[in-house]
């Protein structure tokens, strides 16, 4: 390995991400969600709104983009989604930076979020000074960041990638003889490294799901279950990506449940990715990929803090009232607009959809 491609960064205290809030899953009362739903349905009509939802978000959610010509899928997508959309709202179901990437993409449209405080712990240990200063540091490297950040760590960046076009996209800059720097995950970031040999330096930035998955829990789960695959995000630390039958983004994850001939899976990712792996293949296995160590209270809580904010009442609420539109600086949009723009095009030239996925 090249010797510039194994520097690290350390990550100074402030980038740290010290406040996770708890995961604080909506709760309904009996007839609660249909009465929700039933109000919902004519508002998105009415105001010309389309929901965009991540697979992370609730089954509630996902259920009602998909019934209402919405959509529900990656991050990658749903930024494709938005930007073909003809409606004049997108109501973005996920988490800040997914927001902030259909606004970008769709200045003159309005976008909603059910709550902005939907945070990612890669975009919050990612501050836009200084990162500004690493890359000054390193002029001669081209910028590579992961869709979840900031609009302007976007606008600061060559290019944007998700986790199903990543090393795709590293692949093909190597191949240009580029030296990247890559932020803000490092696994993510470590993972594509080692897959294209590529000259990288990583920010050290992590998801604060995925980087709790634990190999000798996985280990430990497939003695049981001997005939499961195992499927990770690359958001996982190396230890639990080396035990993947298959390395990928959510859509990448959910097609591999199809699949493969296996009759369960092991899964290292948030567990609100179940709802449409069970659509996809309903009479197959899922496990949860363990979480917590020896004497841990919480034995798998893979589940992301952020994307549980989304729910119907806040739905409701924001169609309603017009609160919590993402608002994006136009000029640090349209900076940002090239990078992700230039990963939308690389992505229609390889080829990348995911066309075809059912279940529901
Ligand atoms: P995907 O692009 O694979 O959906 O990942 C987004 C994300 O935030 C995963 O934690
Ligand atoms: Fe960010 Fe991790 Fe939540 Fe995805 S799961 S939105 S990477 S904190």
């Amino acid at each position: 390995m090249n010797v510039m491609s194994t520097v690290s960064i350390p990550i100074p205290p402030a980038h740290a991400v010290t406040h996770v809030p708890p995961v604080q899953e909506e709760r309904l009362e009996p007839g609660e969600r249909e009465a929700l739903i039933s109000r919902i349905k004519p508002l998105l009509s009415e105001q010309d709104a389309v929901l965009v939802a991540h697979y992370y978000t609730s089954g509630d959610l996902q259920r009602l983009a998909e019934e209402t010509g919405g959509c529900v899928s990656d991050s990658l997508e749903m930024a494709r989604f938005g930007h073909a959309a003809q409606a004049r709202t997108l109501i973005v179901a996920g988490v800040r930076f997914m927001g902030e990437t259909a606004k970008i993409l769709n200045p003159e449209k309005r976008v909603l979020m059910p709550d902005l405080g939907a945070e990612c712990s890669l975009d919050l240990s990612c501050p836009a000074d200084a990162f500004g200063e690493f890359c000054d540091a390193h002029p001669d490297r081209t910028v590579v960041v992961y869709a979840n950040t900031s609009a302007e760590v976007k606008a600061r960046a060559d290019w944007v990638v998700t986790s199903s076009i990543a090393v795709k996209v590293a692949r093909h800059l190597k191949e240009q003889g580029r030296k990247l720097i890559w932020a803000p995950d490092r696994y993510l970031g470590d993972y594509v490294r080692r897959v294209t040999g590529a000259d990288m330096l990583l920010w050290q930035g992590a998801c604060v799901v995925h980087e709790r998955f634990k190999a000798e829990g996985i280990r430990a789960l497939r003695r049981e279950h001997p005939e499961a695959a195992v499927l990770v995000h690359p958001e996982s630390p190396a230890s639990v990506i080396d035990l993947a039958d298959v390395v990928g983004s959510t859509t990448q994850l959910i097609r591999a449940v199809g699949e493969l001939p296996n009759p369960s899976f092991i899964v290292a990712t948030d567990n609100g990715i179940f709802h449409k792996m069970h659509a996809v293949a309903p009479a197959k296995t899922l496990l949860e990929a363990p979480t917590g160590g020896h004497g841990a209270t919480c034995v798998s809580c893979a589940h992301c803090p952020w994307m549980a904010m989304n729910g119907l009442k806040k739905l409701l609420h924001v169609l309603e009232t017009g609160d919590n539109e993402v608002h994006v600086d136009p000029q640090v949009g349209a900076r940002a607009a090239r990078s992700i723009n230039r990963m939308l095009a690389f992505a229609g030239q390889a080829g990348i959809t995911v066309a075809g996925m059912s279940g529901d």
